[in-house]
C-alpha cells in the first residue's frame, strides 16, 4: 500500500475541492445535525437538483426535530410525496422521536450511536458526525467505494465482507489529521466520486489528464480504471401485474391508506388486487366487475357496492419500476355515488381538492394527472 499516498490523500482532496469541488449548496456549512441530518437522508436516493428544490420546502414544514417528532406520519410522508423510497420518511420520523426521547432532543455526535438511530446507516452516521460534530468519522457509500477500489487496485466484489471491511480500514487512515478539515474533506469526497471519478466516464480517461491523484491510482497506472470496482452481474427485476381499482363519484375518488410494512407505505393510493407474476400474452386483460371488486376490495361484499359496479372501464396500464422488481398496474375505472360507505377503515372519499394534502406514490399521482382528473398544481400541498 502507498505510504505517501495515504499521507497526502486528504490534503489534495481538500485542495481539490478548493477548486473544482460543489459549493453553495443550501446544506453545506451548517452544523446543525437536524438539519444535516436530513439532508443526507434526502440525498441517499435522490438526486442533488432534485433536493435542492424539495430540501428547503421540507425544512420549512419540520424545521426542528421537535416539529418533526410530533407531526402525524401522514403530513411527514405528504411532504415526502414524489421523493421516492418512502422508508425514508418513515424512518426520518422514528428517527425524530428516538432522538426527542432517547437524548434529550440532542442528536449524539458519537458515530456509534448515530448508527443506532433508525434509518441511519454507518455511512451516514459518519457523515453527520463529520458535517455537524467535526469528528474524524469515515463514510464509505457506492461513490467513495469506486474511489478507493480504484486507487488501491482493489479487485474482487464491493459486497464481500472481507473487501467492504478493507475498504473501511482504507476510509480510516485516509482521513485528514485535523478534525476542522472533516466537514471539506468529507464534502470533497462525495463530489469527488459524484463528478471526477464517475463509474463510466472518469477524468482521467477524459482529453485533459488532469486528476490531481493520476500518478498515485493503481487502477490509472494499470489501464483499470473502468474494470474497478468489479461489477456485480445484475439478475432480471421479476415482473409482476396488479389490478387497480379507480372509483371515481362526482368530484372525489376513493383511495387506501396503505399498510406500512408494504410499498409505499403509509401513503394513500388505489385499491389495489394481489400481485401475480407476469406473463406473455398477446391480448389485452379481461376480468368482470365481480372479479376486480373481489380482487381490489375483498372485504366489502354489499349489494349497493355490486349494484354501482356493473361497468368498468380499462383506463391506463402503466409501468412502475422499483428497485428490485417491476410492476404493470392495470387501472380499472369504475363511476359509484359518493354515498357509497365502506367497512374498511383505510379506504375513504378522498375530494379530487384535497389530493395534495395526501402523499402518492409517484406513479398514481402521473396517472391522475393523466387522466386530467387533477392538474399537477392541485396536487402541491
Ligand atoms: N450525497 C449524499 N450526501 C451528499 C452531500 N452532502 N452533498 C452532495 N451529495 C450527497
Amino acid at each position: 500500500m502507498s505510504k505517501t499516498l495515504i499521507n497526502t490523500f486528504a490534503s489534495k482532496l481538500v485542495a481539490w475541492h478548493a477548486i473544482s469541488g460543489r459549493s453553495g449548496l443550501p446544506w453545506q456549512g451548517n452544523r446543525d445535525p437536524y438539519a444535516v441530518w436530513v439532508s443526507e437522508i434526502m440525498l441517499q436516493q435522490t438526486q442533488v437538483a432534485t433536493v435542492l428544490e424539495r430540501y428547503p420546502r421540507f425544512m420549512k414544514r419540520f424545521p426542528t426535530v421537535k416539529k418533526l417528532a410530533a407531526a402525524d406520519i401522514d403530513e411527514v410522508l405528504a411532504e415526502w410525496a414524489g421523493l421516492g423510497y418512502y422508508s425514508r420518511a418513515r424512518n426520518l420520523h422514528v428517527c425524530a422521536k428516538q432522538v426527542m426521547t432517547e437524548f434529550g432532543g440532542k442528536f449524539p455526535s458519537d458515530p456509534i450511536l448515530l448508527e443506532q438511530l433508525k434509518g441511519i446507516g454507518r455511512s451516514t452516521a459518519g457523515a453527520i458526525a463529520a458535517f455537524a460534530f467535526h469528528e474524524r468519522a469515515p463514510i464509505l457509500d457506492a461513490n467513495v467505494k469506486r474511489i478507493l477500489a480504484r486507487l488501491f487496485a482493489i479487485e474482487g466484489a464491493i459486497q464481500d465482507k472481507k473487501i467492504n471491511d478493507r475498504l473501511w480500514d482504507l476510509a480510516i487512515d485516509l482521513l485528514p489529521t485535523k478534525p476542522t478539515d472533516m466537514p471539506v474533506y468529507t464534502q470533497a469526497l462525495m463530489d469527488f466520486g459524484a463528478t471526477w471519478c464517475t463509474s463510466r466516464k472518469p477524468v482521467c480517461l477524459g482529453l485533459e489528464k488532469k486528476c490531481p491523484f493520476a500518478k498515485d491510482c493503481q487502477a490509472n497506472l494499470s489501464g483499470q480504471v473502468l474494470l474497478l470496482p468489479q461489477k456485480t452481474k445484475k439478475t432480471k427485476s421479476p415482473e409482476f401485474d396488479c389490478n387497480m381499482l379507480l372509483m371515481r363519484s362526482a368530484n372525489s375518488i376513493l383511495l387506501q391508506k396503505r399498510p406500512s410494512n408494504a410499498i409505499w407505505g403509509g401513503l394513500w393510493s388505489l385499491p389495489e388486487g394481489p400481485w401475480t407474476p407476469r406473463v406473455a400474452r398477446a391480448k389485452v386483460v379481461e376480468i368482470s366487475p365481480q372479479e376486480l371488486l373481489a380482487a381490489t376490495l375483498p372485504e366489502e361484499k354489499s349489494a349497493a357496492l355490486t349494484k354501482a359496479c356493473k361497468a368498468i372501464n380499462q383506463a391506463e396500464e402503466i409501468k412502475h419500476v422499483f428497485t428490485h422488481r417491476k410492476l404493470w398496474m392495470q387501472i380499472w375505472q369504475v363511476g359509484a355515488p359518493k354515498e357509497l360507505v365502506f367497512l374498511n377503515p383505510d379506504l375513504k372519499w378522498v375530494p379530487l381538492a384535497q389530493l395534495g394534502r395526501h402523499g402518492l406514490p409517484q406513479p398514481i399521482k402521473l396517472l391522475l394527472q393523466g387522466l386530467n382528473l387533477v392538474r399537477g398544481d392541485d396536487l402541491k400541498n
